[in-house]
């Protein structure tokens, strides 16, 4: 969510920021950037202020631009890894079906969307291909098309696609996909319906 609110802010900054590098001809501040993020949001209440500043993770991927040097890369994954947690039965699938409609669903944690009036979405075909059936999806990650199959459905691929679902950090730090579990966007049983349509044999995604 620190990352969605940051794209929101720099959307928002786009014309005030042009403006300033044209006048000082130089990059902004962080100062200056911080406090034009600050402006853009007037009158909010704590938990979305609380959103536009960056957790440990994010301030260092800031800093380096999202390629940190390999201490901070390793630090990154350390921390990220330690926020997994594991449903207590041990069983990482869930139901495809409910995985698909979570899959297709942006709802959630906007503005327009307090109180929440239904559960919380993942909102993966905004960035990823899923099903061969939606044929409208982002391209900001790749094609998870045939993705349990392409993995021989194993043990080992069901853990890692809970893991980066949980938190894509571990996988690639400063990765651009949202934290859904280490962030409280979706709940484990959610996490485990999304793992189901990614990685059950019988998923649409991969027939
Ligand atoms: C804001 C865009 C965005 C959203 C939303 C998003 N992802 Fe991603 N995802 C990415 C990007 C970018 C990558 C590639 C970088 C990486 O691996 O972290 C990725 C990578 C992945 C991978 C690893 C792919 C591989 O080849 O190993 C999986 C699995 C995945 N996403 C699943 C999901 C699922 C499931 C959802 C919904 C719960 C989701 N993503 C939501 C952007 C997103």
């Amino acid at each position: 969510m620190r990352a969605y609110a940051t794209i929101l802010a720099a959307a928002a900054l786009g014309a005030s920021l042009s403006t300033a590098a044209l006048a000082q001809d130089a990059a902004p501040s962080k100062a200056e950037v911080d406090a034009v993020i600050e402006a853009a949001f007037p009158g909010i209440d704590a938990e979305w202020t609380a959103r536009l500043t960056p957790d440990a993770t994010m301030e260092q991927c800031n800093r380096f631009a999202n390629l940190p040097p390999d201490d901070v890369f390793e630090e990154i994954r350390t921390r990220a890894a330690g926020t997994i947690v594991y449903p207590d039965d041990g069983v990482l699938m869930g139901s495809w079906e409910n995985g698909e409609t979570l899959a297709q669903s942006g709802y959630g944690m906007r503005f327009s969307d307090y109180p929440p009036r239904r559960e919380t979405g993942g909102n993966c075909y905004a960035c990823h291909q899923l099903t061969p059936q939606e044929v409208s999806y982002g391209t900001l990650g790749p094609s998870l098309l045939g993705y349990g199959k392409l993995r021989d459905f194993s043990e080992e691929a069901v853990k890692a696609t809970y893991e980066k679902i949980y938190d894509p950090h571990v996988a690639l730090p400063c990765s651009m996909m949202p934290r859904f579990g280490t962030n409280g966007v979706l709940t484990i049983d959610q996490i485990r319906d999304i793992v189901a349509l990614l990685m059950d044999p019988a998923s649409p995604v991969n027939q």
